[in-house]
């Protein structure tokens, strides 16, 4: 099974199963990873928003128009920001790794 990681607000990393065909928000509130989703994957809100790690953000498909609206709404939007609940896993994502937006820093840089 594809595993994808969460970097948390405090900087910690999870990883867990990312099984294929489920979205990167509905993945998060299954391991009580802290990511709103308020309108439940309906392009409604921003607050699935996740940064993603930039090297995984190439391999995504790309943002369609709505998402992009919606992102701009999205607090402490990044250059690879998206929509957690546009994010649906494929092979292609196994070790996807995304940053909830608001996130310090890790300390532990060595
Ligand atoms: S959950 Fe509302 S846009 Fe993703």
């Amino acid at each position: 099974m594809p595993k994808m990681v969460f970097i948390e607000r405090d900087g910690s990393h999870k990883e867990v199963d990312a099984p294929l065909g489920l979205s990167v928000l509905e993945i998060a509130h299954r391991n009580n990873v802290d990511i709103e989703g308020a309108c439940e994957g309906s392009l409604a809100c921003a607050t699935c928003h996740v940064v993603v790690d930039a090297t995984w953000y190439e391999k995504l498909n790309e943002a369609s128009e709505d998402e992009e609206d919606m992102l701009d709404l999205a607090f402490g939007l990044t250059r690879t920001s998206r929509l957690g609940c546009q994010l649906i896993i494929t092979d292609a994502l196994d070790g996807l790794t995304v940053t909830l937006p608001g996130s310090s820093p890790s300390m532990l840089m060595d």
